[in-house]
């Protein structure tokens, strides 16, 4: 891009004149110049722009990021065309099948599978660490008792770094070496605020985690048991909620990874960097997603529309189909016929009849055979079905985000942890186009207007 004489904005032409095996040449105006190609271990190429601005003044424009490669990460391979997603290079199917949310979380976080003997330690460092400071729980008695869940979640997991000060140092080093704690911190008490929160918002006494409990149970224990009655959550269930975290585990360099990544390279601490993960994923074009599915399939049972009046609108730029699309993915997502299967036998096995999913499916089959979506390659994204599984074990639809948020937690540390380590790591710092007024000189009050 470029100015010209009266300050407007105009689009020059940089031509790509040849790529060779391992750089391309660009020529812009008269000049020649060449960059490297860079090459991931799945075969993915980028273009090395690095030293563009230096040897030309010109930077590379890219809004919203949909052609940067903003970092280099062993953590999750996508092919959002082939419809492929890996941890660590597992497949996504054979995780969901063999593995469980805390066995993944290990993986995402150390890079292997645990042996019996590590996922013993890790297990027992999620239960030490499962109760928050007692002194927190007088914190959530300040907020509104209808505070969003989400708002709650990020204020306090960054409040974990006033109670524990010595694992969220901001020098990387020092906080680096007490990770592992750290991480069992940020992954345990991120599902104990969760349900302390759940508790709070219904008037309802605060339920302490029982050491003898596993990570999924051990939640819907503090969610839904009572000091008199004790919650005793059905296997189903448990493997339910397993796979919701585990098929979030990760995902990339999408908006919420981007920002705790964001965070981390000025050298903040674990619990900061994880709470700027959390209010990016609030959004209602991310995280936020989950719950905006179940406001749209009951308004259009509301409304009595079996989807087609909503498809119509969608196409007209009125609405989104929520639960549709993706950056990434212009196949159908993994994890959404993982979940779109498992929320089907999940409901036929509690033997809940309900009408959303029914929606669902017929909106699902509408838009597959549309040319709108078929064009734009807009097939359902993991939100699509998520929270339906969700309803059908009694998670209320304000925390859906929230229950995000618990499962994406170990692709954050992993996140955190490779910036963390990064030695050539430098802050992240995008550049911008100016689009505003040029120079101009100060108007004392009198003379504006
Ligand atoms: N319904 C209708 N049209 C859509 C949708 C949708 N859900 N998503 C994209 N489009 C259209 C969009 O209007 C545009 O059309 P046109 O070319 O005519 O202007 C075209 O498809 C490309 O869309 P885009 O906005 O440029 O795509 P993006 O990559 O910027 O956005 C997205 C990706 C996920 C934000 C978007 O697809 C969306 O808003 N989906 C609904 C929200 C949603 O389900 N989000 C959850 C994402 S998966 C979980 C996560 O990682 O958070």
């Amino acid at each position: 891009m470029c100015r010209d004489p009266s300050g407007a904005i105009f689009r020059a032409r940089v031509r790509l004149i040849r790529t060779m095996p391992n750089n391309v040449v660009l020529k812009l105006g008269e000049k020649e110049l060449t960059f490297p190609v860079v090459v991931g271990s799945e075969g993915e190429k980028a273009v090395d722009f690095r030293s563009l601005r230096a040897e030309t003044g010109h930077i590379t424009y890219d809004e919203g990021y949909g052609n940067t490669g903003s970092c280099e990460s062993a953590i999750t391979y996508i092919d959002g065309e082939a419809g492929i997603l890996r941890y660590r290079g597992y497949p996504i199917e054979q995780l969901a099948e063999k593995s469980d949310f805390i066995e993944t979380a290990y993986l995402v976080i150390y890079g292997e599978l645990p042996t019996a003997e590590q996922r013993a330690r890790f297990s027992a460092l999620l239960t030490e660490h499962a109760p928050i400071h007692e002194r927190m729980v007088y914190l959530f008695e300040s907020y509104p008792r209808d505070a969003h869940p989400m708002a709650l979640l990020g204020a306090m997991m960054n409040a974990l770094s006033c109670y524990y000060p010595a694992l969220a140092t901001n020098d990387h080093k020092r906080d680096l070496e007490n990770l592992d704690v750290a991480a069992a911190m940020a992954l345990s008490k991120v599902r104990t605020i969760t349900a302390i929160t759940y508790r709070m918002s219904r008037g309802l006494p605060v339920i302490y985690p029982k050491r003898s409990f596993k990570y999924c149970e051990n939640f819907m224990h503090m969610m839904f048991s009572d000091p008199y009655e004790h919650f005793e959550c059905p296997p189903v269930v448990a493997r339910a909620l397993n796979l919701i975290l585990l098929l979030h585990a990760d995902h990339e360099q999408n908006c919420s990874t981007s920002s705790v990544r964001m965070v981390a390279s000025s050298g903040a601490n674990l619990f900061a960097s994880c709470a700027a993960g959390i209010c990016a994923l609030w959004g209602p074009l991310h995280g936020g997603a989950n719950m905006a599915v179940i406001q749209m399939l009951d308004e259009i049972h509301a409304t009595g529309d079996d989807g087609s009046r909503f498809i119509a609108n969608a196409k007209a730029g009125k609405s989104r189909l929520m639960g549709f699309g993706h950056r990434v993915y212009k196949n159908y997502d993994p994890r959404a016929k993982i979940i779109g299967k498992a929320c089907e036998e999940l409901l036929n096995t509690l033997g809940i009849k309900d009408p959303l999913l029914d929606i669902a499916r017929h909106l699902e089959k509408a838009a597959l055979s549309d040319s709108y979506f078929i064009e734009r390659k807009l097939y359902p994204n993991v939100d699509f079905y998520s929270g339906i599984m969700m309803r059908a074990i009694g998670i209320p639809i304000n925390m859906f985000t929230v229950m995000f948020a618990i499962g994406r937690m170990p692709g954050w540390i992993a996140n955190w942890k490779e910036v963390a380590s990064n030695p050539k790591g430098r802050i992240y710092r995008p550049r911008q186009i100016y689009t505003g007024k040029t120079v101009r000189d100060y108007v004392p009050v009198d003379k504006r207007g």
